[in-house]
């Protein structure tokens, strides 16, 4: 079945094909126009995706070999997201879907974010514990099986990705904040200061972030613009170790819990290279195996979508026309419509 997968929920405009056993092609479109605000204008994130999203189809059906009436089936994103930008993608799918006369399928993004391991690692089979850590989310969900989750842990506050995004805005380092403070922290000294980790009590796998932000706002505050800059590489290269320091020890202690063979790592913080070595460390030492998709298949994608849109088609599930985005959806609420 050659099913079409379209995500819009951020900012990223992504359109997919996959035919359920390879990728034909999964296009990109993100948006810079957010880059001089310091995070997502989500007014400007919906009028970008109406812009060029016939465009983004058109890419991936030529870069696939295909043409529109080749398409049996389409998967979009319904939620979680900001509602501009998921209604877009849900209409231009649902009139698709309408004129091609071929069933739809609405996706859970954070879904997407674990069937992505599975495109990339093809011999994945539950069950797994899979962090999903992005910028709208960090989360630990159990995978017994296939469309079965259960989440272990999740932020009580800001995601992870969120966290990099802040701390980099302050230090005037831009958007998003992920990249340059991964690049900054490569020349850093880890033994500059030690910035707080939040476990929670009585073994919590919950997540907490705010609080590395505002420490890293307050040190910012004592030493001083001059003093910051001069210590620019360090700052970074502190923060991203305090929090790849919690998610891999909670990832890792999730793993224990479950007797799960292995871990999986989605969401846009999984491109860092750090957290992979990290928790590949960690897990190695406890014979844990751990997926991690490439860069591409971390951040938001429509491949991602396809995959999971794929695997509900081709059992037989469907969505109908009257699908709606729904702006908070979460693991487990993964009752497809
Ligand atoms: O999954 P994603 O593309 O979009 C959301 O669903 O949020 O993730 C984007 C997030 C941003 O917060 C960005 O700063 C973060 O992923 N990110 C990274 C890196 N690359 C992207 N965080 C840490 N290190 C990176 N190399
Ligand atoms: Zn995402």
């Amino acid at each position: 079945m050659i099913v079409l997968g379209i995500e819009t929920s951020c900012d990223d405009t992504s359109v997919a094909v996959y035919d359920g056993e390879k990728i034909l092609s999964n296009v990109v479109s993100t948006q810079l126009v957010h880059k001089s605000f310091g995070g997502i204008v989500p007014e400007l994130a919906s009028r970008a995706h109406l812009t060029v999203i016939n465009s983004v189809l058109k890419s991936a059906l030529d870069q696939a070999g295909i043409t529109l009436t080749d398409i049996e089936g389409i998967g979009v994103t319904y939620g979680p997201g900001l509602a501009g930008s998921l209604l877009v993608g849900l209409s231009f799918a649902k009139g698709l879907a309408m004129s091609l006369n071929v069933p739809i399928i609405g996706i859970n993004h954070l879904e997407g974010h674990i069937w992505a391991n599975k495109l990339a690692s093809p011999e994945l089979e539950p069950p797994f514990v899979i962090l999903l850590v992005s910028g709208g989310h960090t989360q630990i969900v159990q995978v017994n099986e296939w469309g079965q989750y259960l989440t272990m842990g999740r932020t009580r506050d800001d995601a992870a990705g969120e966290a990099f995004d802040k701390v980099a805005k302050l230090l005037g380092l831009g958007y998003p904040g992920g990249p340059v403070i991964e690049k900054c922290a490569e020349k850093g000294d880890l033994s500059y200061i030690k910035f707080p980790r939040a476990y929670l009590k009585n073994g919590s796998l919950d997540f907490s972030f705010s609080g590395i932000k505002t420490a890293v706002l307050n040190h910012v505050k004592k030493i001083g613009e001059k003093e910051t800059k001069e210590h620019l590489n360090d700052i970074a290269a502190c923060f991203q170790e305090a929090v790849i320091e919690v998610l891999v020890n909670k990832t890792k202690e999730a793993a224990l819990r479950t007797g799960a063979p292995s871990v999986c790592i989605g969401g846009g913080v999984a491109v860092n290279k750090t957290l992979k070595q990290k928790m590949s460390e960690v897990l190695n030492e406890q014979r844990i195996g751990i997926f991690v998709p490439p860069p591409s298949m971390c951040t938001d994608n429509g491949a991602m979508i396809a995959g999971a849109a794929h695997f509900y088609l081709t059992g037989g599930s469907s969505s109908s026309l009257s699908l709606s985005p729904e702006v908070s959806l979460n693991i487990p609420n993964l009752n497809q419509p």
